[in-house]
C-alpha cells in the first residue's frame, strides 16, 4: 500500500511544477486529488501501487499515467531482494505487470504505446542475455528513458505550435488562448502539451491572457491548470464550462488549445469530455481549434474516433463535490451517465500540433497521420 511523504512545494529545481519525482529505486508521485489545497506526495513502490495511483486520479493525464505506470514497475524490480528465476521468467514476469499496468485506464493510448515499446525492450532483452537482472536493468533504462523523452516532446509541442499560431496571426496583436482539462507539468513528465504551447507564447511575450475551464466533474481546469498558470505567473481567467460560447462570441479568443488521450489515423482525437463542445463552439465562432499532442498519444492501428475506447467513471464524480471527493450535491436517487472524455472529428479540428511540427488537414475532414509520421521519421533518420 503506497504511503504519504510531506513535501513544502512541488517545485523543481528550474521553478517548474512536478508531479513524477523519480530516482532509481524510487518513485514518489504528487497527489492531485488534494491540489491546489495540500501538496503531498505518495510513496509508489511496485506495480500495484502505480496502478491504483493511475485509477485513483492520484496521477492522471495521458503522457503522465504511461510514465508512471512504467516508473512503478521499474522501482519494483529494481528494490526486488531476490529473483531466483532465468532470465525468460523476469522477462514473463514483467510481460504480465506491464499487462496489469494497461488494463488501470483504457482511453489513453500512451499507456498501451508505453508498455508495446517496453515489451519490445524486454524481448530485444531476453534475446541475448542469459541473467534475469539484465532483463530487469534493460526494463529500468528504457523506462527512464521514456520520462526524459516526454519533456523533450512538450519542449518540441510548446515551440512548434508558437511558430505556427504566430505565423496564422497577420496582426501583431498578442493572442489569447482559451484551454481545457489540465495538459500541463502534472499531466506529463514536465512543461505540458496544450499548456506548454501556452507557457512558449508567454516566454516569447505574445501571450495576452490564458483562458482555462474550469473541467467538471474532477475539475482539472480550476485545481490543476489554474494553479499551474498562477505558479507560473502566466495572466490567467478561469471560466465555468457552460462560458465558453459567450466568452468566444465577444471576440477575445484567438485559438482553442487542447491535448488528447488518443489521436485516430485520421485526426479523430479522444480527450476530457467537454472537447467536443468547445471544437463546435469554435467552429460557429471562426476560431481555429487545435490539439497538441505528442506523437505516443497517435494510435494509428485505428482509422477513425468510433473504434476509441471510453472510460466511463464512477457516478459518485457527479453526485459529490470535487470530483466525487467532497459532499454530496446532486439529488439521492439520480441515475448518471459520467464518460471522462469524448471524441471530437477531424473536420473541427485546424491543426494537430507535435513535437516533429504542426499536422494540417489533407482534404476537408481528416489528416493524414501515418504520412506525417512516416515523413518525420525519415527525416530524423536522415
Ligand atoms: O482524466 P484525465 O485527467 O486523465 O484527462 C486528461 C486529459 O483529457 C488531457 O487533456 C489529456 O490526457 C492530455 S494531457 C497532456
Amino acid at each position: 500500500m503506497a504511503s504519504y511523504s510531506n513535501f513544502t512545494d512541488a517545485t523543481k529545481e528550474d521553478g517548474s511544477l512536478q508531479s513524477i519525482c523519480y530516482k532509481r529505486g524510487s518513485l514518489q508521485l504528487l497527489d492531485q486529488r488534494k491540489l491546489p489545497l495540500e501538496t503531498v506526495y505518495l510513496d509508489i513502490q511496485d506495480a500495484r501501487d502505480g496502478w491504483h495511483a493511475i485509477r485513483d486520479m492520484v496521477v492522471r493525464g495521458a503522457p503522465a499515467i504511461a510514465i508512471a505506470a512504467a516508473l512503478s514497475l521499474a522501482v519494483e524490480v529494481f528494490n526486488m531482494e531476490a529473483f531466483n528465476g532465468t532470465s525468460d521468467d523476469a522477462a514473463s514476469l514483467l510481460g504480465k505487470k506491464l499487462e496489469y499496468l494497461v488494463s488501470s485506464r483504457p482511453t489513453a493510448v500512451n499507456l498501451s504505446d508505453a508498455v508495446t515499446k517496453l515489451k519490445e525492450v524486454i524481448s530485444k532483452a531476453a534475446a541475448v542475455a542469459s541473467e534475469a537482472r539484465s532483463i530487469f536493468m534493460a526494463y529500468i533504462e528504457a523506462a527512464e528513458i521514456m520520462l526524459k523523452d516526454d519533456v523533450a516532446s512538450n519542449k518540441g509541442i510548446g515551440s512548434n505550435g508558437s511558430s505556427f499560431l504566430q505565423r496564422q496571426q497577420h496582426n501583431s496583436n498578442k493572442l489569447s488562448i482559451l484551454t481545457h482539462c489540465n495538459t500541463g507539468s502534472l499531466a506529463t513528465a514536465g512543461y505540458g502539451t496544450a499548456l506548454g504551447v501556452i507557457r512558449a507564447l508567454h516566454s516569447e511575450g505574445v501571450l495576452e491572457r490564458a483562458y482555462c475551464t474550469e473541467t467538471r466533474p474532477f475539475n482539472q481546469g480550476s485545481r490543476l491548470t489554474a494553479f499551474e498558470l498562477v505558479h507560473d505567473r502566466i495572466p490567467a481567467t478561469l471560466i465555468a464550462d457552460s462560458a465558453a460560447a459567450a466568452l468566444m462570441k465577444t471576440g477575445r479568443i484567438n485559438a482553442v488549445i487542447v491535448g488528447a488521450d488518443r489521436v485516430t489515423a485520421n485526426g479523430d482525437t479522444a480527450n476530457k469530455i467537454g472537447t467536443y463542445s468547445l471544437a463546435l463552439c469554435a467552429m460557429h465562432h471562426g476560431v481555429p481549434f487545435y490539439v497538441a499532442a505528442p506523437l505516443t498519444s497517435v494510435d494509428l492501428s485505428l482509422a477513425s474516433g468510433q473504434e476509441i475506447v471510453i472510460e466511463e467513471r464512477s457516478a459518485k464524480e457527479l453526485l459529490h463535490s470535487r470530483g466525487g471527493l467532497g459532499e454530496q450535491v446532486a439529488a439521492s436517487g439520480i441515475d448518471v451517465w459520467n464518460p471522462a472524455f469524448d471524441v471530437t472529428p477531424a473536420n473541427l479540428i485546424f491543426g494537430i500540433i507535435t513535437e516533429k511540427g504542426v499536422v494540417t488537414k489533407t482534404g476537408m475532414d481528416a489528416f493524414d497521420m501515418k504520412g506525417f509520421i512516416k515523413r518525420a521519421l525519415i527525416s530524423c533518420s536522415v
